[in-house]
């Protein structure tokens, strides 16, 4: 089976990613581009890392275009994917890199985003527990036919704290996040604070005091465990990095707890999970050892002085954070090898 592949916003960072990835998935055939102020001109002029695609030209994005493929990857800014997918009824399998079709609550798009609501998706975060029992969100991939490719910071804090609350041994009502961030997580298109002369040799705080816009996915996924009051203090820094996210949790011990249910709350979870991994007892990841590769690296830490757990969790987010979560899930969603496409492997130094 060859599928037919269209990916639209094919010019930016997370469309190039998603591009370069299934560029080497065996059972993708990537047949049309699609851009908005670049279209017309060749994708190779804007991604020119992606050599193997040198023949393609990047086209209007429009419903037309988009239409007749097996499977269509939108990467657009948030508020526009709506528009089209609407118009691609037709399509088998439709998955968006934006945040239009994430939210499952009105109040919260309105509240954080704004414009239009449309209506969720299953969540393309496969190893993310989502029941009592510790039922994971892959087997609700499994035959979607519309996946919602999470939010990078997101996914990266859901699935460093969600064993935690799942299994009851952290409060979820005093959640802080702290996370160091590279530019390529605010895309590609030209703004002045993100310009070299502005990060470069510097730490920048941005959307301090509870106003980023993944702190209701965030919640939304820790709500699906449970924790239908938890209470995020989220603050992003961006550092000179151009990719990683690197993300420090912390959340109140629940009283009577053992050190060795803290840690096999997380050992389970991740046990057998190929993408997610936990690792040994005092060691910590770093962003350089997960760049390019499909992989969340967790380090664990039991803060008694504090009662607290710390959750250090290392990811790139253009990979494990968009475009590789958005392969997974499609390979699940089809009944391919979850894996194929996908490395665990980073790029180092
Ligand atoms: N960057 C990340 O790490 C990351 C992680 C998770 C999710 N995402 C999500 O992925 C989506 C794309 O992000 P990005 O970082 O790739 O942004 P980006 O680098 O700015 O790329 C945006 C892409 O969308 C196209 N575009 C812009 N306005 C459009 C419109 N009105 N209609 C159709 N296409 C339009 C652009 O085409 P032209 O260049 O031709 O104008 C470009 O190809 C966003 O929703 C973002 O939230 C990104």
């Amino acid at each position: 089976m060859t599928l037919s592949v269209a990916v639209s916003g094919a010019s930016g960072y997370a469309g190039g990613e998603i591009l370069r990835l299934l560029a080497a998935h065996p059972d993708v055939h990537i047949r049309t581009v699609t851009a908005h102020s670049n279209a017309g001109d060749a994708l190779i002029q804007h991604q020119p890392h992606l050599r193997s695609l040198a023949g393609l030209t990047l086209q209007p994005t429009t419903p037309e275009v988009l239409a007749g493929h097996d499977v269509v990857f939108l990467a657009l800014p948030h508020g526009q994917s709506g528009q089209y997918t609407d118009a691609l009824a037709d399509t088998p399998l439709v998955i968006d890199a934006g945040a239009d079709h994430r939210l499952t609550s009105s109040a919260a798009w309105d509240a954080f985003y704004g414009g239009a609501f449309h209506e969720p998706w299953t969540y393309g975060v496969p190893e993310l527990i989502v029941g009592a029992g510790g039922q994971k969100q892959r087997e609700r991939l499994v035959g979607a036919s519309r996946i919602a490719a999470p939010g990078c910071n997101a996914s990266t804090v859901a699935l460093s704290l969600v064993p935690g609350v799942a299994s009851g041994v952290i409060d979820a009502r005093d959640i802080v996040n702290v996370l160091a961030v590279g530019p390529s997580g605010a895309g590609k298109s030209l703004k002045t604070n993100l310009l070299a002369s502005e990060i470069l040799g510097t730490a920048n705080p941005y959307a301090v005091g509870g106003t980023h816009r993944h702190i209701p996915e965030i919640q939304q996924a820790l709500s699906v465990v449970g924790a239908a009051d938890a209470r995020i203090s989220f603050t992003p820094v961006l550092v000179p990095m151009a990719r990683g996210i690197l993300a420090t949790s912390t959340a109140p011990i629940v009283d009577g707890v053992t050190d060795a249910e803290i840690r096999s709350a997380w050992e389970s979870a991740y046990d057998g999970e190929t993408f997610v991994q936990l690792l040994p007892e005092g060691q910590f990841p770093r962003t350089a050892d997960v760049l390019g590769a499909n992989t969340a690296l967790i380090g664990l830490a039991i803060d008694r002085a504090a009662n607290r757990v710390v959750v250090v969790t290392a990811v790139d987010n253009l990979v494990k954070g968009t475009a590789g979560a958005a392969i997974q899930s499609m390979n699940i969603a089809l009944g391919l090898p979850e894996a194929t496409g996908l490395t665990v492997n980073g790029v180092a130094p």
